[in-house]
């Protein structure tokens, strides 16, 4: 490890509480630690709870300090697509400077520009997302810096949210003692790690199967068209099963993660599992194909309400298909029930990185990437170093651990080792997959 910015992505989820901390070195990001934690305190994506919620993010938190071995302070926040808008916004400033090079306070300033549109007194912005930036009516420029020009030009989307909402998410974020370093939108997040450039290009639809709800984002010519949610997820699979086989919701959710099938023609008939029934001591036994069935059901409907919704959206076609992500997407015959029911390519996107290849951490890496690659356009600062005490003690325990390795160990020295893990096997052990 070495003194390379740090990275803290924070997904407040219905069902879980995610942080992630990645390091960016050379543009490539490297997980260094995870805490997930059950999430108290939100319904469908909204919180209901202040005291709760704040209590879950400090668990998140910790547990990922644990991974690490240092206090964590930061962190850039997660929007999710409830109630968001967005709308076309553009912005024109003069170039500054003397010799007509682009610096990043023109970037800034441009992107300040873009911010002054009227909007409902409900709605707060959120961010606003460059499509090109134009410098003297000269279009599709990604990064205008060091450019010369005297006329910058920027369009792009600009994302509001309901007042509300925001101001519950980031003082419960507050409330935790961390600092919001940026705020993204979720589905945009997501979308720039889960989605290639082509499928943006075409039209995609990239779904995220979280515990309380269901988001669809579309993206089209390589921009995020629009968002809508659906009230429903894998929470209420857990409590159709928690139903149906009569048992508590947590053996319920138990089941599902470990047996659980999402399409009832390739679930198994011979294997076959003990469930507690709820409120005796006695056990009953079912098989995945008759789980699959109940979970089939609802999951199913799930796809037809967000085909509705891209109805409603008045989307025809999808050249670029489907792409799920969230928890739920990492069941077993998720990806064949959508292909039946969407009748469209699909396919199942993970993070690709070590310690976190599951759909379910989708967002926090995406944050991670999306804020990284936006704050350096716009010279902002989103990351942090790791504290200098922190670097030393790191270093420190490493160069014990290369010290001590030559030299053969006592037995009680050996027992003790093994019971007080330095900080870099920690880490390495996380990663040993
Ligand atoms: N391997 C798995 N198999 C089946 N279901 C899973 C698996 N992993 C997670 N889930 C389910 O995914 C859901 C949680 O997903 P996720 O963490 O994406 O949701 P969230 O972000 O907390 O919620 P939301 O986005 O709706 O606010 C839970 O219902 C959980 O049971
Ligand atoms: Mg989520």
């Amino acid at each position: 490890m070495n003194n390379n910015e740090l990275y803290v992505s924070l997904d407040i989820g219905t069902s879980n509480i995610k942080v992630i901390v990645g390091e960016m070195s050379d543009e490539s990001l490297n997980i260094i630690g995870v805490g997930n934690v059950p999430s108290e305190g939100l319904k469908k994506g909204s919180i209901v709870d202040i005291d709760e919620t704040v209590h879950s993010i400090k668990k998140a938190f910790e547990q990922a300090e644990r991974m690490i071995g240092f206090p964590l302070r930061h962190a850039i926040v997660g929007v999710n697509g409830n109630y968001i808008n967005i709308q076309d916004t553009n912005g024109v400033v003069a170039v500054s400077s003397e010799n007509k090079e682009i610096h990043v306070e023109d970037v800034r300033r441009v992107m300040e520009a873009a911010q002054v549109v009227s909007i409902p007194p409900e709605q707060l912005i959120v961010d606003v997302i460059p499509r090109q930036f134009i410098v003297d009516g000269r279009g599709d420029i990604t990064d205008p810096k060091k450019m010369l020009g005297v006329r910058l030009e920027v369009e792009g989307s600009l994302i509001t949210g309901s007042k509300t909402i925001l101001h519950n998410l980031l003082r419960c974020v507050e409330r935790a003692g961390i600092e919001i370093m940026d705020i993204c939108l979720q589905p945009l997040a997501a979308g720039s790690v889960a989605l290639s450039k082509d499928e943006k290009n075409l039209g995609v639809a990239l779904i995220d199967i979280g515990g309380g709800s269901t988001t669809v984002a579309v993206f089209e010519n390589g921009h995020l068209l629009a968002t809508r949610v659906v009230p429903l997820g894998g929470e209420n699979i857990t409590k159709d099963l928690s139903i149906g086989l009569r048992t508590s919701t947590d053996e319920a959710e138990r089941v599902k993660k470990q047996f659980g099938h999402a399409f009832y023609e390739e679930a198994s008939e011979e294997e076959a599992f003990e469930v507690a029934v709820i409120g005796t001591d006695q056990k009953q036994t079912f098989t995945q194909r008759e789980v699959a069935d109940i979970i089939e059901a609802r999951l199913e409907e799930i796809f037809l309400f967000v085909a509705e919704e891209l109805r409603n959206m008045g989307i025809k076609e999808l050249p670029g298909g489907f792409v799920l992500t969230g928890g739920q997407a990492g069941m077993p015959g998720v990806l064949s029930l959508a292909q039946d029911v969407l009748q469209n390519n699909v396919r199942v996107a993970s993070p690709n990185y070590i310690g976190v290849r599951e759909p379910q951490y989708m967002t926090g890496v995406g944050l991670i990437q999306f804020a990284y690659r936006n704050a350096k356009i716009q010279g902002r600062k989103v990351g942090f170093k790791m504290p200098a005490e922190a670097v030393q003690e790191v270093a420190a325990s490493h160069q014990k651990e290369v010290q001590q390795r030559p030299k053969p160990k006592s037995k009680q020295q050996q027992a003790q080792a093994e019971k007080k893990p330095s900080k870099m096997k920690k880490i390495f052990n996380f990663f040993w997959e």
